[in-house]
């Protein structure tokens, strides 16, 4: 006799259970979407010990009655999909009519049900797949689904359940996902008899973010909407400066599913490329609404991912619409400078040498300020020359000599500025005034400008009166072939002048001030890091901003005024100026009313 056997119900619903049932929080979920597919308008979820003794989900939807009581633990029972047309066309959570089958065959469950039009309901219980007569009982209209002690007759999967603590937070990371796609549903999580969250029905989406997020992620989030003929995707945003180390406040809604999707995932990390530093994710919500036949659901056992039929259109969609927002926002930074009382607690002095201390500040400040005036005015007076003798004072690092490192006047309009250190600018602004790091916003600037003339082919290059050679290894050697289009896209040519030796024929125009050999050399370096890991967009990109930075001004570098002024309009018209390339802040914004504060000039 053979050895090949078929396997039991009960044994291929566990075998199910295993795909879709990981912990509490696959329980939680699956229970959700089915009260939300029978049209709920208000759920409440109860759960004991992190979901592992006790989960329970009560809900006013459409309920069942007493022959689809008895079906809905049965495997492959749904209500949801007849024909296998329905199976492009879904616009429920569930279809699968797995869940119920499987979470029953591993658990003790019991489902209450009634319909609206019913006078009693019905209960049924069942012990890991084993059910009980279905017998009458009194209830609400509505189901009441009870799952206790999940995997008990699987010690092995029970032993991978984690504390409570652990498990309830992933229950709340669910419940969380299932009521930001449905603001207008009432919904309530009590944990061991705590209430966590109660969130009633028809707030806005914003509030409905606040209470189940924080404030901090809440706050100061921007709208932004793209209407097709037949789809609408709606984006809710957060400042770059938000942006967090982790990707969990990157919710993806698909009509209504919380989905992750390495097409929207790619054109989120676009979008805000160079608006935040390499490491750090920005806080997006995006919703979906497109035609149900237009993307497979039916690709993974807990549907979190989808396939679009046309995933590139999606892409560029999330993109400009995320990207034409970034671009229109005042993405500068706020200066927040601490309490002013902070500094009287942490270092308690008297109150004469506070008094004394806050003057000299006042003095310091207004003697800059004044320094910058008079020196505004003195060259309006004078016509000072077009380069300052700023050089002449870089000797001292953190030596704060105005006159000398200054290269300011007053712009035609209101502007006045001064160059600090040889590297920062103080521009005077309307409701305060800005610090630029020059190096970052010229490094901006000038990747913008590559970006724009790699991606219009029209970056020129220079033929070198003189070949540059150098010597390369034959790993080397390969990577410059593999990168020859890269290399092209520079407009760098290179030529192979012996065995081991290329010659450098043509550079860069608008690179006349960095050194062929140096940039090639840092060229190889940057593709021997990066070429494995990277895909050819992102290493280009790489690529440009390795070249910005070697092209842009120093800090330490005394500016013209006319290179001031040249920076300073480029900020304005230039892209995403706010940041440098690698994502950090080229300027910093004080206001006013933030000095004030820290003068305790407020009330005057
Ligand atoms: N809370 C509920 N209220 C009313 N009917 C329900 C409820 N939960 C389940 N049902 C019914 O039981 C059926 C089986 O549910 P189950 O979750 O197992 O499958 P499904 O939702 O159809 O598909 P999937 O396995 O993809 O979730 C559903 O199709 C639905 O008709
Ligand atoms: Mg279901």
């Amino acid at each position: 006799m053979g050895k090949i056997r078929v396997l039991d119900d009960n044994m291929i619903n566990m075998i199910a259970a295993g795909e879709v049932i990981e912990r509490p929080a696959s329980v939680v979920k699956e229970l959700l979407e089915n009260s939300i597919d029978a049209g709920a308008k208000k759920i409440t979820l109860y759960v004991e010990d992190g979901g592992r003794k006790l989960i329970s989900v009560t809900d006013d939807g459409d309920g069942m009655d007493e022959d689809d009581l008895q079906k809905t633990v049965i495997p492959h029972t749904t209500s949801k999909i007849k024909t296998s047309d329905d199976l492009i066309n879904i616009s429920t959570l569930g279809f699968r009519g797995e869940a119920l089958a499987s979470i029953a065959s591993i658990s003790k469950m019991t489902l209450t049900s009634r319909t609206a039009d019913s006078i009693q309901a019905n209960t049924l219980e069942i012990d890991c797949g084993k059910s009980e007569p279905i017998r009458p009982n009194s209830a609400d209209y509505g189901t009441t689904i009870t799952v206790r002690d999940i995997f008990y007759k699987l010690p092995a999967r029970r032993k991978f359940l984690r504390t409570a603590n652990t498990e309830i937070s992933h229950i709340t990371e669910q419940f969380t996902r299932i009521a930001l796609a449905n603001d207008k549903l009432d919904m309530t999580l009590v944990h061991n008899n705590r209430q966590l969250y109660r969130l009633i029905a028809n707030t806005t989406l914003a509030e409905r973010i606040e209470s189940l997020l924080g404030k901090n992620i809440s706050a100061d989030l921007i709208r932004a909407e793209l209407q097709d003929k037949d789809s609408r995707i709606t984006a809710l945003l957060a400042k770059p400066s938000h942006a967090r180390s982790t990707t969990k406040f990157q919710y993806v809604f698909l009509n209504g599913r919380y989905i992750r999707d390495k097409f929207i995932s790619h054109a989120i990390r676009e979008a805000f490329r160079g608006l935040i530093e390499p490491n750090k994710n920005p806080i997006v919500f995006i919703f979906l609404e497109v035609p149900t036949d237009s993307y497979d659901v039916n690709v993974h056992p807990t549907k979190i991912e989808v396939r679009f039929e046309n995933a590139n259109l999606i892409h560029s969609q999330v993109l400009s619409l995320l990207r034409e927002k970034l671009l229109g926002m005042d993405l500068d930074v706020n200066a927040h400078m601490p309490p002013p009382m902070a500094h009287l607690a942490d270092n308690p002095v008297t109150g004469h040498d506070e008094h004394a201390r806050r003057q000299k500040v006042r003095e310091a400040m207004a003697d800059f300020f004044q320094k910058s005036a008079s020196v505004q005015s003195a060259q309006q007076h004078l016509n000072f020359p077009s380069r300052p003798a700023a050089g002449r004072h870089a000797g001292h690092p953190g030596s704060f000599d105005t006159q000398g490192s200054i290269a300011a006047e007053y712009t035609a309009e209101t502007k006045k500025y001064l160059q600090l250190h040889n590297s920062y600018i103080v521009i005077q602004t309307e409701e305060g005034f800005m610090i630029v790091d020059q190096h970052a916003l010229h490094e901006r600037i000038i990747y913008e400008d590559l970006c724009r003339k790699v991606a219009e082919g029209k970056l020129t290059s220079q033929r070198l009166l003189i070949p540059e050679t150098f010597e390369i290894t034959d790993q080397q050697s390969e990577l410059l072939k593999d990168n020859s289009d890269l290399i092209a896209k520079l407009g760098i040519e290179l030529e192979p002048f012996g065995p081991t030796t290329m010659a450098i024929q043509s550079f860069p125009s608008m690179l006349e001030k960095v050194k062929p050999l140096d940039f090639v050399s840092d060229l190889l370096d940057t593709l021997t890091e990066k070429a494995v890991t990277l895909d050819s967009e992102r290493l280009l990109h790489e690529v440009l901003d390795m070249t910005a930075c070697k092209a842009a001004v120093k800090a330490g570098q005394p500016l013209t005024q006319a290179e001031i002024e040249q920076l300073l309009k480029d900020k304005d018209t230039v892209e995403r100026a706010s940041r440098c390339p690698h994502g950090r802040p080229t300027t910093i914004k004080f206001s006013l009313s933030e000095l004030e504060k820290q003068f305790k000039r407020t009330g005057f």
